[in-house]
């Protein structure tokens, strides 16, 4: 069924062209984006150890601006053992180059329905007309761990979102990931040492994230934009296709209790700086922004005052 499409990984396999559903309206196609995008240089670097040393505060004004200005930064100094981090990489390309069996021991389609966004698979397609992104998923909840689903779980356990994005052979047409902002607090995320393909929007330009081993980069999502009352940014960002090469990326969200509201913080506000964002609970955000997110859409719009 059209909620229920084939996985993407399959379907390159398969295809010359990508079908009709994955092809972008001309008018977001993102070629004369690909290569009319910003060279990577502009992208702020933080050092994490400058940043905690007693005469960090340099590094502290460069974080806030970074935040201000782009609401990411790339991390220098993260501590984080590279060997873990090239063994993150290789697991998920170890995972995606499963046989299908395998890897659909941990679908996200259940009973011959998709209805949450945890496990393997697609986009949630919520509409026909749906244009779909050229990227399959594993999608895993870590925490709180006690909620942690492990009959979805792989064998090797990993607590994180793993991207992978197939060739495409026509990457003029299709996104790996269509243009959003992520929901969340904030969000950790590891990329390709090799095969570049995330671009962030800035000022109306797109700017290409570089490729370079062992980093990460910290972006910023939608409920960190509401609480600082727009202060700080919840970066739109997008990944393109690569006409010949896989590409792994590993997205770790930090969201909040569904319960929580999520609202500008008292503090920031007074009698010229009213809140710009009405209050919303975590799960009814979360909702309405999957369901903009399927759209291409953003749901922090539509709860702007
Ligand atoms: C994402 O936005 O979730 C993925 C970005 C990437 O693949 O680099
Ligand atoms: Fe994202």
């Amino acid at each position: 069924s059209w909620r229920t499409p084939m996985l993407v990984q399959e379907l390159a396999k398969k295809v010359q062209q990508p079908p009709s559903r994955y092809v972008q309206p001309e008018q977001y196609q993102p070629i004369s984006l690909v290569d009319g995008a910003e060279p990577p240089e502009h992208i702020p670097v933080i050092n994490l150890t400058r940043l905690s040393a007693a005469d960090g505060a340099d590094e502290g004004i460069k974080l806030r601006l970074a935040l201000q200005s782009w609401g990411l930064f790339l991390v220098a100094n993260h501590e984080v053992e590279t060997s873990l981090m090239d063994d993150l990489i290789n697991m998920s390309r170890e995972f995606f180059r499963q046989p299908l069996q395998e890897k659909e021991k941990c679908s996200n389609v259940i009973g011959g329905k998709h209805l949450q966004v945890e496990g393997y698979g697609n986009d949630l397609v919520k509409f026909e007309d749906q244009t779909l992104d050229w990227c399959d998923r594993l999608h895993l909840r870590v925490e709180p761990e006690d909620e942690r689903n492990f009959s979805l779980w792989p064998k090797h356990p990993t607590p994180f979102r793993f991207n992978y994005y197939p060739p495409c052979p026509r990457p003029d047409l299709v996104f790996g990931i269509k243009p959003h902002s992520d929901a969340g607090v904030l969000t950790i995320l590891l990329i390709d040492k090799d095969v570049g393909g995330l671009q962030i929007l800035r000022d109306g330009k797109w700017h290409n994230v570089p490729t370079s081993p062992h980093r990460l980069l910290i972006n910023l999502g939608d409920y960190t934009e509401i609480m600082s009352n727009g202060i700080f940014k919840s970066p739109v960002h997008r990944a393109v296709a690569n006409a010949e090469k896989e590409r792994i990326s590993l997205a770790m969200f930090h969201g909040l209790h569904p319960e929580k509201e999520i609202e500008p913080a008292a503090i920031l506000l007074h009698e010229k700086q009213p809140a710009r964002y009405r209050k919303s609970k975590a799960k009814e955000y979360l909702a309405g922004y999957y369901e903009h997110f399927s759209r291409g859409t953003r749901f922090i719009d539509s709860v702007k005052m």
